[in-house]
């Protein structure tokens, strides 16, 4: 599917979504009052997936589109993408997580400060075209000002553990590009090993950070019990 076409379909979703009355406030981090799926069109529970000491990752919805925005429309925050994102775009990759969970059962997620409800970023497993299968990649983007803080090792670790417990899945990786140092601290911390590799998707050299289950045997991964919850 076409940015474009997803774009205008997350558009037509968005506008069917308010004409419906669309969802009441969501306490972020709960399990709210449901909300009605944009997609499948009937109401939905807004689900927390994990707690780790600071933080609460839950589904993402369509009201963390401005959250979103404050990461995706900053070109510092973006200048490892080919761009920034705007409105419509965002809501697209909302819609994206979205239908993940659907089909998965898992996706990328909202990361939200437990303490006071601050919406950090996003942090997950999404499927991507890696050497020919589709596989598991860990993301995660950060507020600009929230960096350095630790969230998004402490949400990656934990989406990490979150990802082997909870599915039959062998394998996670996450692709970071080479100069994207703190994406590469992070990713350092969560996988066992990286190679380099020419990404399909973008006919890139990208760095290629692998896990498998078999790794968190391994005493030298880093594998604190990351999730209280
Ligand atoms: C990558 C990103 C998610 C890291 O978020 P964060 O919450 O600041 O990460 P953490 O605080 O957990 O720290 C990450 C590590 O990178 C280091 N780091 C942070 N900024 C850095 C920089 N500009 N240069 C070098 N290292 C840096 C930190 O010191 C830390 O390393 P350490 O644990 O060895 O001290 C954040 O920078 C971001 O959102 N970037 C834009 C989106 C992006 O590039 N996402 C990754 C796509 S692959």
């Amino acid at each position: 599917m076409n940015g474009h076409r997803r774009n205008q379909s997350s558009m037509n979703v968005r506008r069917r979504f308010r004409n419906q009355g669309g969802p009441a406030a969501v306490d972020a981090g709960s399990i709210a009052n449901g909300v009605r799926h944009p997609i499948l069109g009937r109401y939905r529970a807004v689900v927390t997936v994990l707690k780790t000491k600071r933080l609460t990752l839950r589904e993402l919805t369509l009201d963390d589109v401005d959250g979103l925005l404050e990461i995706f429309a900053d070109p510092e925050a973006m200048w490892a993408y080919p761009s920034t994102k705007d409105r419509d775009q965002t809501e697209g990759w909302i819609c994206w997580a979205m239908a993940s969970y659907q089909a998965n059962g898992w996706g990328l997620w909202a990361v939200v400060r437990s303490e006071d409800g601050r919406f950090l970023g996003d942090c997950g497993p999404m499927p991507q075209p890696v050497e020919g299968e589709q596989v598991p990649e860990l993301g995660y983007h950060i507020v600009r000002e929230e960096w350095g803080r630790g969230y998004a090792t402490e949400a990656a670790l934990a989406c990490r553990d979150w990802f082997f417990a909870n599915t039959d899945y062998e394998r996670l990786v996450s692709i970071v590009r080479p100069p994207n140092v703190a994406s590469r601290r992070v990713a350092e911390r969560v996988h066992a090993r990286m190679r380099l590799f020419v990404w399909e998707k973008t006919g890139t050299q990208e760095c290629l950070y692998e896990t498998l289950r078999s790794d968190l045997l391994d005493a030298r991964l880093d594998t604190r019990a990351t999730i209280v919850r």
